[in-house]
């Protein structure tokens, strides 16, 4: 066999048993949905849900490259993460936990952290516009000052 035959086997062999070891894609039931629970305007809802719901809830819709090794390990490691950092579908309903994960979505948006750009390269349709940004940060803002003159711990 010629040595580049040899190596697309080794390669083909290698991808065919990456995928014995894909991870499970896990969409756990909604405890608490941050949009529903907050109420925030339509164009903020559709904007975070556009743009953040992929990796911080439990409704991610998953694409059909998340199912094939080894891009599948990187986006659903990326979306354990992300529900570890910030769970939209588990929003809490103390005011002061709630006040904090407000307080860190407007930071992430405000530093253009979020979401993040690997992200924005592949889905279009997650890319937020200036307006968009200002619809979050206004609102963010306000919901958060809201929650604080109802609580006296912040
Ligand atoms: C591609 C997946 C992905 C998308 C889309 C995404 N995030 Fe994230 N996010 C992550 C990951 C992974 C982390 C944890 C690691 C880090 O901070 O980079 C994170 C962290 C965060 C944190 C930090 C939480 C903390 O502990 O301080 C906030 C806030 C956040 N994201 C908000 C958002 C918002 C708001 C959006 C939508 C505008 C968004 N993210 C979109 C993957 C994503």
């Amino acid at each position: 066999m010629k040595k580049w035959k040899r190596l697309l086997l080794a390669v083909l062999v290698l991808f065919a048993g990456a995928q014995l070891f894909n991870p499970a894609r896990t969409n756990p039931p909604v405890k608490n949905d941050f949009l529903t629970a907050t109420q925030p305007p339509a164009a903020v809802a559709a904007s975070v849900r556009a743009a953040c719901y992929d990796c911080h809830s439990h409704e991610t819709v998953w694409p059909w490259y998340a199912h094939v090794a080894p891009v599948s390990w990187l986006i659903v490691s990326d979306t354990t993460e992300g529900r570890e950092h910030l769970n939209l579908s588990d929003w809490p309903t103390e005011p002061d936990r709630a006040i904090k994960k407000l307080d860190r979505i407007n930071e992430a948006v405000d530093d253009r952290e979020m979401p993040p750009k690997k992200y924005t390269l592949i889905h279009a349709n997650a890319r937020l516009t200036e307006t968009q940004r200002k619809e979050i940060l206004d609102w963010t803002d306000a919901a958060a000052a809201k929650l604080r003159a109802t609580t006296t711990n912040q």
